[in-house]
């Protein structure tokens, strides 16, 4: 049998018998089936219906071979259950963002979030080879408030970062609520199915490490202790955020995703039993054939003393060609086996 478990074996501190890959983003715009389904439905419109997204979340793996599946959704799509409207395009848009204290407020949960991600783990996970570890996610509060206070994706978030300074116990409330959420969020995903619950801190690297000590670490301790409490592996991913490897060591977790620009050794000394996720740098799969598998190579020589699932480092891109994909899950493997 194919890589008998090896990706919840390599969370569990074990060894399998080859290091597992799959990709952030893997399903997504560079796959021609992802695209092909895309002619016909949005993006909202795929995650929302639990036959489409149990399709997309399996693409990936049945093309190229992966040891996990992530389900096809969006760290945004939860939100609608605390009645904030979302629109993609492709990144989110938020029409009303959250500017000040009373629309904060009044903000509460209304609904289970996402039923529809429910049914869509619970028909990808019938579908998918034993083997074949399926992970659900949510995102941190902290960049999910990020989004709903600026409106969208930003380069600095300056509505963002003022509001957390001029009114920290606003932020604290708003956090507190996506919190709720997210736990909710968490066990439900985790009892339809998924096996290993993902954090995307995507926005870490905003903050200083007290900053991001304060506002970000205790609202994901919360969320990855009521995943566990759920029986799912857990997984933590920042981006940008080296400089606060020490506050990601204070977050219960299995595993650490790292990006490219972090030092898997540095990464290896800071959380020391924890498995580590990445980090090749999603621009190399443009490099010709050699020097992707050069580049692997430097970061499972890196990880090799470690539990490692091999990733990269960020969400692949649009653009990325599907020969350089299946070349590197094939080398990851004869490498590693
Ligand atoms: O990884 C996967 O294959 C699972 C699905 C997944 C998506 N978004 C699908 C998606 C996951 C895990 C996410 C997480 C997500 N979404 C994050 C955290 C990870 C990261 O990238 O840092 C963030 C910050 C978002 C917000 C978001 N959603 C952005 C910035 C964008 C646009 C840019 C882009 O990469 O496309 C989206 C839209 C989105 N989310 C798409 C997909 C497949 C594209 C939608 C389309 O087909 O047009």
């Amino acid at each position: 049998m194919a890589g008998t478990m090896s990706f919840l074996q390599t969370l569990q501190g074990r060894r399998g018998d080859r290091v597992p890959i799959w990709l952030m983003r893997q399903a997504g715009r560079y796959l021609p089936e992802y695209r092909e389904l895309r002619t016909r439905h949005s993006f909202l419109e795929m995650v929302r219906t639990p036959e489409l997204a149990a399709e997309a979340t399996l693409q990936p793996t049945r093309r190229f071979g992966f040891d996990a599946a992530i389900i096809f959704s969006d760290i945004m799509t939860p939100l609608e259950a605390l009645g904030i409207e979302i629109e993609f395009a492709p990144g989110p848009i938020i029409r009303r963002p959250l500017r000040v204290r009373p629309d904060i407020e009044r903000l509460e949960l209304r609904d289970d979030p996402a039923p529809y991600v429910g049914e869509a783990l619970r028909l990808a996970r019938a579908q998918l080879p034993e083997e074949i570890g399926l992970i659900g996610f949510c995102g941190a509060p902290l960049t999910l408030a990020a989004y709903l206070v600026e409106g969208g994706g930003s380069k600095d978030f300056e509505h963002f970062r003022r509001l957390l300074r001029a009114d920290p116990d606003a932020m604290h409330v708003l956090l507190n609520r996506l919190t709720e959420l997210s736990v909710a969020y968490v066990r439900m995903q985790a009892g339809s199915g998924a096996q290993a619950i993902m954090l995307f801190d995507s926005w870490a690297g905003l903050h200083d490490a007290a900053t991001y000590a304060e506002f970000g670490v205790p609202y994901n301790r919360r969320i990855m202790e009521a995943a566990g409490d759920a029986g799912a592996a857990r997984i933590a991913f920042a981006l940008g955020a080296s400089h606060v490897l020490d506050a990601l060591a204070e977050i219960p977790c299995d595993a650490v995703g790292v990006d490219w620009r972090t030092d898997l050794a540095q990464a290896r000394r800071i959380l020391p039993g924890r498995a580590l996720q990445g980090n090749l740098d999603p621009a190399v799969l443009f490099a010709d054939r050699a020097t992707i598998e050069r580049e692997a190579r430097r970061v499972l020589d890196a990880a090799s003393e470690v539990p490692h699932v091999f990733n990269l480092g960020h969400g692949i891109w649009p653009q990325t060609p599907i020969e350089a994909v299946s070349g590197l899950v094939r080398f990851v493997h004869s490498y590693t086996r």
